[in-house]
């Protein structure tokens, strides 16, 4: 068959059934990405003879004579279409994996379709940035510009990959046609696996005969190919903050889908197909799948036979992984003489992390015999130390790779496919390939832990907080990974933001037979903060206070001390930090008694209020809600960077941090930049790779600017030094009766080179004595507080339960502003995110364990029409801990929109909405029997 891609004819065979998607990618043309299997996503849009289609459910077989466009056809980083250059300048993107399906869908838009927009492009998602800077890219608005050497600081510089993206040359993860493998003329191998039907079995017997016989298979993996080395999939810096329970391939299953044995074969289809042909027996266990059943004596233990001591499970002999009890002073008697108090419980959905790029690894033995693995990860050290220790490698025979990263939002914090994949390849000695689908990443990809959040309020006459009581229960799922590090977190800084003489905290995390739960944007702060605001709401209302006022009165201000549940607990929490709390809440203040914005972002009417326009169905109400967290993890996190100058005068930094749309990169180059009188575009990144940077715990907790950052900008100014001193050498060899007295003031890093006094040494001269290479180390500590403040008003129809947002706004402290468009970019993703997980989105179970959302058409995330615009405001503080002022806000902007909108529903409705998402039917059923409410 005869095709035309991208103006270059191919022939081509089909495979029965292929899709154009595979067909492309099989050929090399990786500017098409894989985000679903159903056309759901648009992240493999392509051009069909001009129409705009999605390749994954387009049959290959129909495309004879045709002629195929992808991104890379449209345009080049140095010529590109005027959509991409559009894309790039707005920037209409983060991680940017659905960029290339969105620029190709965009480019075939007239200026009528462009009115239409949300119908047009209902069929591209985007899970980072919210879509206003996709709109603003539509629209042509420019937000970007360029930056004046020595001061890249401040200004919305372009990232350094923007062209490589809209263009769609830039290589993520499995976007690699060749493997520099130890036999490179060996093709590709495939994985594939066979989950379990049961969720909570043992396997009895496994009988591999048929699989191995059919043609195509090269090995088949069970629980007699374990390494027998349990370990957590969560990752972090000390490996003993998770519990060591999970194996590669265990005999007993405790969730459905988990693994029961591998494939390896030529073929995805032929790696399914043996996986058929497996001959399993299983005795079947008693399963428990809620939380408070799995505490109760007699429940099904799920991992009875691990220890406390030697596995870090809290007890194990009641599901119990960690568990935190503790109070600063008698709540309940404190309780009793309040002149208010509220007492509820508040429960939050399970969420999918949802990034459009799922997890994969290809991994390889290269041409020394070390292990490769080229994967979807957040943390390539740690996957690499992990794998080391796992399968008793020597850390330095592995390398990890992590090119860009198609969204990760903590999902990406787990080793999910690499111990796998490094268990096919030791077996097999071939490139193996390891990718989830969708389904996969709905049913057995860790989500967002699903949490029952009891509180307990009292305050005196003056609204002042005298009692604060947060019982909290998580479901972590069948396997601890972050169970520990998401309880501590969610009621962390969520109860240490207030001021309260009488605070007690009870959490667990507990294990069930469901699908694990893990690390998630805000890390448990969400859904205990979507608990506290509430209550404060609702304490407000028994007060007559203001519930912004009634904040204003209890927040912690500097010189407070930072106390959950011990006034003695050692903190590494500063006030030295910055302070923008205050800032924060008048900014939303304000914006919240200004008009409401125009709303054209939902179909249907255009809503203003009550009044003439505004029909009787509708109610409208207002809300507030704040969140604090911190810039970085605790227990230590750490960076260790370098900066080199290169002959012209470019720089060269080594990063371990990985890119996933959190923009770090781009603000790394700013940061060195300013160090070094330049311009960012001089400075090349060399990034998230175990061989070619040094030690980095890894892209989460917020960490990558604050932490990476400042090493980064120590290693830049320690090349400043240097420079400096050879310059300094320099002159002083030609002229050396005026070196001292004169030059020392008079010396300054410049584009061109070093300038002392009025002679400019150059590049080429600094580097005549060797390379020049300056190092920087960072270990996060002491940490800081990030704060945002999120105000909305809402309606919400009275005849259906439909709940819409017509003003979102959020006030963030974020120190200095580095980048602005890059952070109100965090900023609207953030919140767009936590509009879906407050309105709609809920990975949904059944009463075994079953996922029944399991594809994009039934797990909504929020399309362009979706979701509201949110006003992004900042505060003007400048934080001493971190790199040139600036804090951290990746993860912050989620935590407060769940209850600022529940508070908004609660205005407007009278009835308090206790449990996330507020879907239709549920804020229905609030309106029609609001003694049914729940909460008590
Ligand atoms: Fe759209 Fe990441 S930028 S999915």
């Amino acid at each position: 068959m005869r095709i035309e891609v991208d103006g270059t004819p191919m022939e081509v065979a089909p495979q029965p059934g292929q899709v154009l998607r595979t067909l492309l990618r099989q050929h090399g043309v990786t500017s098409v990405k894989k985000g679903c299997d159903a056309g759901d996503c648009g992240a493999c849009s392509v051009l069909v003879d001009g129409v705009p289609v999605h390749s994954c459910i387009t049959p290959a077989h129909r495309m004879d004579g045709r002629t195929v466009t992808t991104a890379a056809g449209l345009g080049t980083p140095e010529h590109p279409h005027p959509v991409q250059r559009a894309f790039a300048e707005a920037p209409g993107f983060q991680c940017g994996f659905c960029t290339a399906g969105f620029v190709v869908t965009a480019s075939t838009l007239t200026d009528d379709d462009l009115a239409d927009r949300h119908r047009k492009l209902k069929g591209n998602l985007c899970r980072c940035t919210g879509y206003r800077a996709i709109e603003d890219a539509l629209d042509g608005v420019v937000n970007t510009a360029c930056a004046t050497p020595g001061a890249a600081v401040g200004t919305s510089v372009v990232a350094p990959a923007a062209m490589r993206v809209v263009t769609g040359q830039e290589e993520y993860t499995l976007d690699v046609p060749d493997t520099p493998a130890v036999r490179a003329t060996e093709a590709l191998l495939h994985l594939a696996v066979l989950g379990s039907p049961h969720p909570h079995a043992r396997i009895t017997a496994i009988d591999t005969t048929a699989a191995e016989a059919l043609p195509g298979v090269h090995a088949v993996l069970t629980y007699r190919d374990d390494p027998g080395v349990l370990f957590s999939t969560g990752r972090h810096e000390s490996r003993l903050d998770d519990p060591d329970d999970t194996r590669v391939l265990d005999r007993v299953l405790r969730f459905r889908g988990q693994r029961v044995a591998a494939v390896v074969a030529d073929s995805v289809r032929t790696a399914e197909l043996a996986c058929a042909l497996l001959r399993v027996d299983y005795q079947v266990l008693p399963s428990v799948h809620d939380p408070d059943a799995a505490r109760r004596p007699g429940a099904p233990l799920l991992h009875g036979d691990k220890t406390s001591a030697e596995h870090r499970i809290a007890e194990p002999t009641c599901n119990v992984v960690a568990s935190l009890h503790g109070e600063t002073a008698d709540v309940g008697a404190a309780l009793a003489v309040a002149a208010a108090t509220v007492d509820g419980t508040w429960s939050t959905g399970r969420v999918s992390h949802a990034a459009l790029e799922t997890h994969a690894t290809r991994g390889w033995v290269d041409p020394d015999g070390r292990l490769v693995l080229r994967t979807a990860t957040q943390v390539p050290f740690l996957i690499r130390d992990e794998i080391a220790r796992v399968f008793a490698l020597d850390p330095a025979r592995v390398r990890v790779v992590a090119k860009r990263v198609g969204g990760g939002f903590g999902g990406k914090q787990e080793m999910l496919t690499e111990d796998l994949v490094t268990l096919a390849v030791l077996r097999t000695g071939r490139t193996v390939q390891y990718e989830f689908s969708r389904r996969d990443e709905f049913t057995i990809a860790p989500t967002r832990h699903p949490m029952r959040v009891r509180v307990r309020l009292g305050a005196d006459t003056n609204g002042r907080l005298t009692a604060m009581h947060v019982d909290q229960t998580m479901d972590t799922g069948a396997y601890g990974n972050h169970g520990i590090g998401v309880m501590f977190h969610s009621v962390s800084e969520s109860v240490a933001v207030y001021r309260c003489p009488a605070k007690r905290v009870d959490a667990e995390s507990v294990y069930t037979n469901n699908l694990p739960s893990g690390a998630f944007r805000g890390y448990g702060l969400g859904q205990v903060v979507f608990a506290i605001e509430s209550a404060m709401d609702e304490l407000a209302r028994e007060l007559g206070i203001d519930p912004l006022e009634l904040r204003r009165r209890n927040v912690v201000v500097p010189g407070d001390p930072l106390v959950v549940t011990d006034p003695h607990e050692e903190t590494d929490l500063r006030w030295e930090g910055s302070y923008g709390l205050d800032q924060c809440l008048h900014l939303v203040e304000q914006a919240l008694a200004g008009p409401l914005p125009e709303v054209p972002r939902t179909d249907g009417p255009v809503l203003t209020g009550p009044g003439p326009d505004g029909s009787p169905d509708w109610a409208f109400g207002t809300g507030v809600a704040l969140a604090a967290i911190a810039t970085m993890p605790p227990r230590g996190h750490h960076a260790h960077t370098s900066v080199e100058l290169l002959p012209g005068g470019r720089y060269r930094i080594g990063v371990g941090t990985a890119e996933f749309g959190n923009g770090t990169t781009t603000v790394h180059t700013q940061l060195v930049a300013t160090a070094l009188g330049t311009t960012p575009d001089r400075v090349e990144v060399h990034q998230s790779d175990t061989d070619a940077a040094r030690y980095d715990t890894g892209a989460f907790g917020s960490a990558g600017v604050v932490v990476a950052g400042r090493a980064l900008y120590a290693a830049a100014q320690a090349l400043r030094d240097e420079m400096t001193a050879r310059a300094l050498a320099v002159v002083a060899a030609r002229t050396p009766r005026t070196a001292s007295g004169v030059l020392g003031p008079a010396v300054a890093v410049e584009p061109g080179g070093v300038r002392v006094g009025d002679e400019l040494v150059g590049h080429a001269e600094l580097l005549v004595d060797g390379p020049l290479v300056a190092h920087g180390t960072h270990d996060g500590t002491p940490r800081s507080l990030a704060f945002t403040v999120h105000g909305a008003r809402v309606a919400v129809h009275r005849p259906t339960g439909e709940v819409r947002v017509l003003q979102s706004v959020q006030a963030v402290d974020a120190g200095t502003v580095l980048n602005p468009e890059q952070l109100r970019g965090q900023v609207e993703g953030g919140a767009a995110q936590a509009v879906g997980s407050a309105l709609y989105e809920e990975v949904v179970l059944d009463d075994t364990g079953r996922v029944t959302t399991d594809a994009f058409r039934s797990y909504r995330v929020p399309k362009m029409s979706d979701v509201p615009r949110t006003e992004v405001l900042f505060a003007d503080t400048h934080d001493p801990l971190g790199p040139l002022g600036a804090k951290s806000m990746s993860e912050a902007p989620y935590n407060p929109v769940a209850p600022a909108i529940a508070n908004a529903v609660r205005d407007a409705i009278g009835v308090r909405p206790y449990r996330l998402p507020m879907t239709w039917d549920r804020v229905w059923a609030l309106l029609a029997d609001p003694a049914d409410a729940g909460g008590a």
